[in-house]
């Protein structure tokens, strides 16, 4: 069990883009998968990406507690869940406004623009398929991960920043919901 240190904005390997991973069933990428789900775990985090703990590797790890949960079949509560070598698929031209926080940012939240559905597949450490047609807090929450490995943070998706600021001031005038 290891907690691993989390970069921070302004760290390069938050903005480039990572590699996939050749054998995901590897010791060492089971070794850091392990690492990471400890590391979301002890940070009481919703998602974490393998870029956030300095691996520039194609993996994160997240989950959806039932409190975050919604009513959709497709935004139920998920157990920690592997995701290596994703592909995503925006399923709606539409695009909502989604409060976003994120371990790499830490302290303040802000409203992006997100796809309302997405369908996302890729293996975990077996090499079993993962994956699912998204939609709620779960879509939000996958495409938040995805953009990791292509070097996204969510500051870079914004459109407003008045929409943005510290979470203690948001929670203050009530502005950004509570979030991951
Ligand atoms: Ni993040």
């Amino acid at each position: 069990m290891a907690i691993l240190k989390i970069a921070r904005m302004g760290h390069p390997i938050l903005t480039r883009r990572a590699d996939p991973v050749a054998d995901p069933g590897a010791g060492e990428i089971r070794h850091l998968v392990s690492d990471m789900i400890d590391t979301l775990l002890d940070a009481g985090a919703a998602g974490l990406a393998a870029p956030q703990v300095h691996m520039p590797l194609r993996i994160f790890v997240f989950r959806i507690t039932p409190e975050r949960a919604g009513s959709s079949p497709e935004d139920g509560p998920l157990p920690v869940t592997v995701v290596i070598n994703p592909e995503i698929d925006l399923l709606s031209e539409e695009r909502e406004l989604r409060w976003e926080g994120c371990l790499s940012i830490p302290g303040l939240r802000g409203a992006v623009p997100r796809s309302p559905r997405v369908r996302y597949a890729g293996v975990d450490c077996e090499g079993r398929a993962v994956g699912a047609v998204a939609s709620g807090f779960h879509a939000n929450l996958v495409q938040h991960e995805h953009d990791h490995l292509d070097g996204i943070l969510y500051p870079m998706r914004m459109r407003d920043f008045s929409l943005f600021g510290f979470t203690e001031e948001l929670a203050r005038t009530d502005t950004g919901k509570p979030g991951r």
